[in-house]
Parts: C-alpha cells; sequence; structure tokens
C-alpha cells in the first residue's frame, strides 16, 4: 500500500479576476509531495509560487481542481475544519515575518497558542521555543520593530512551531535578511526537517534550494519539466 501524500494537487487552477481581465496564476498544476519531505519552490518572479503556496495553506482556495491535505479533500472541508487546519497542521514563515505589531515578541508566539487552547501558556511552551530559537527573555519583551529582520524571523519561526504543526510553509524566508543570518534560519528549518515536519521553501535563491531534497520549478503557472 502507498502512502497517502501529505500534499496533492491535481490539475489545481487559479484565476484571479480583476477589471482589467482574469489573471491565470496557477495552470493545472499537479503535484504530489510526501510526508516527511523538504521541498523547494523554485521560480521566476510572478510565476505563481505565492499563490502556490497559499492554496497549499488553505489561506485562500483553488479555482478548479483538487487539493489535498493529508488525503482530505479541501473544498469538501467545513470552515470550521479549515481553521483547525490552518491553525494546527500547519506552520507559515514568511519573507517580511508578519508579526503583530503592538504585540511583544513573546506575545507574538503565544498568539495562535491562545487561539487554540482559549487560554494563556502556562507550559512554558512558548518560553522554550523562543529560547531554541535564540531569543532571550530579554528579547522576548521586545515588540517587533525593537528587533532585528534576523530576530524577527526567529521569533517568525518560534510563532509557526507554537501549535507543533507537521508541514511548515515557508515563503522566501531568507529573502530580508543578509547572507550570514539566512544561513542561520536555513540551519533551523533543517533542523525540523531532521525531525520529521515536511518543510516546503519557496526561495529565488540557488544556494537554499540546493539545501532541500527536491525542487519543484514553476513556470506561467505550471510545473516547468525542462
Ligand atoms: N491577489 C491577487 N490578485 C490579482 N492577481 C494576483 C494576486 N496575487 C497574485 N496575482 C498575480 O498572479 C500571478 C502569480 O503571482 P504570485 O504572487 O503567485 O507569484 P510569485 O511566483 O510568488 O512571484 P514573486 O517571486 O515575485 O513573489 C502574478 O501574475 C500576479 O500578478
Ligand atoms: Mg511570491
Amino acid at each position: 500500500m502507498t502512502a497517502v501524500p501529505v500534499i496533492e494537487l491535481r490539475d489545481v487552477t487559479k484565476i484571479y479576476p480583476l477589471p482589467s481581465g482574469d489573471v491565470l496564476a496557477l495552470d493545472r498544476l499537479s503535484i504530489r509531495i510526501e510526508r516527511g519531505e523538504f521541498v523547494a519552490i523554485m521560480g521566476p518572479s510572478g510565476s505563481g509560487k505565492s499563490t502556490l503556496l497559499n492554496q497549499i495553506g488553505g489561506l485562500d482556495v483553488p479555482t478548479s481542481g483538487i487539493l489535498r491535505i493529508t488525503g482530505r479533500n479541501i473544498r469538501k472541508m467545513s470552515d470550521d475544519e479549515l481553521t483547525d487546519l490552518r491553525l494546527n497542521a500547519i506552520g507559515y514563515i514568511f519573507q517580511k515575518f508578519n508579526l503583530i505589531p503592538l504585540l511583544t515578541a513573546f506575545e507574538n508566539v503565544e498568539y495562535p497558542y491562545i487561539l487554540r487552547h482559549r487560554c494563556n501558556d502556562t507550559t512554558g511552551r512558548v518560553s522554550r521555543l523562543l529560547n531554541d530559537v535564540g531569543i532571550n527573555k530579554r528579547m522576548a519583551k521586545h515588540k517587533p520593530a525593537e528587533l532585528s529582520g534576523g530576530q524577527q524571523q526567529r521569533v517568525a519561526i518560534a510563532r509557526a512551531l507554537v501549535n507543533d504543526p507537521d508541514i511548515l510553509l515557508c515563503d522566501e524566508p531568507t529573502g530580508n535578511l543578509d547572507t550570514k543570518t539566512g544561513a542561520q534560519i536555513m540551519e533551523m528549518l533543517t533542523a525540523l526537517h531532521r525531525q520529521g515536519r515536511t518543510v516546503i521553501i519557496v526561495t529565488h535563491d540557488p544556494s537554499v534550494g540546493d539545501q532541500a531534497e527536491r525542487i519543484i520549478r514553476i513556470k506561467d503557472g505550471r510545473v516547468d519539466e525542462t
């Protein structure tokens, strides 16, 4: 018996309707990603990489085609099930960190924990995760604007992990960082993959792509087989 892929797209099309005309961002895209894989998604600007990640993460819904996450068709999920998927099964890491400006680093990491458990973290998990990514107690009291880009991305990684997701989706996670800080962030993502997580990373950077087990190249919303 073959294992169910953690992510499966079959003929997925995404059209953004705009007043100036429809934009075909994904064009009958078919992809399979197995549990525990470390995959890089590469391709030119505008080729549909972020659109693809947003569909995989349930942040957006395909116009047509089949998208299954851990074997379940997202089109057949209720709103509650989709919320649960986004909150517990998937962690996101973005190029621009996307931390909440008014919350401290600690509160940013605790936020998805509160959404899930409906109470503050009394287990020490948030502190442990911040410590693991190299954010000390003092820095944890800082707001995002009082942290460097690399520190903000460490906080974002801790936030992505707080509900212990199996899948990590990363959109240009090193795109706003210098080479050395980017390499440190990549080491963390590689370690998370070694721990058994499925890691999918969108990148322009060939040296980042080389660290993945497999590269999927996208061009004009399709898998580029050339
Ligand atoms: N919300 C949106 N509304 C309308 N068009 C969009 C939207 N998001 C993306 N697009 C269009 O869809 C296509 C794919 O965009 P997408 O952001 O997925 O590309 P990308 O590969 O992530 O590019 P980049 O490397 O620059 O981040 C582009 O033509 C883009 O202009
Ligand atoms: Mg993008």
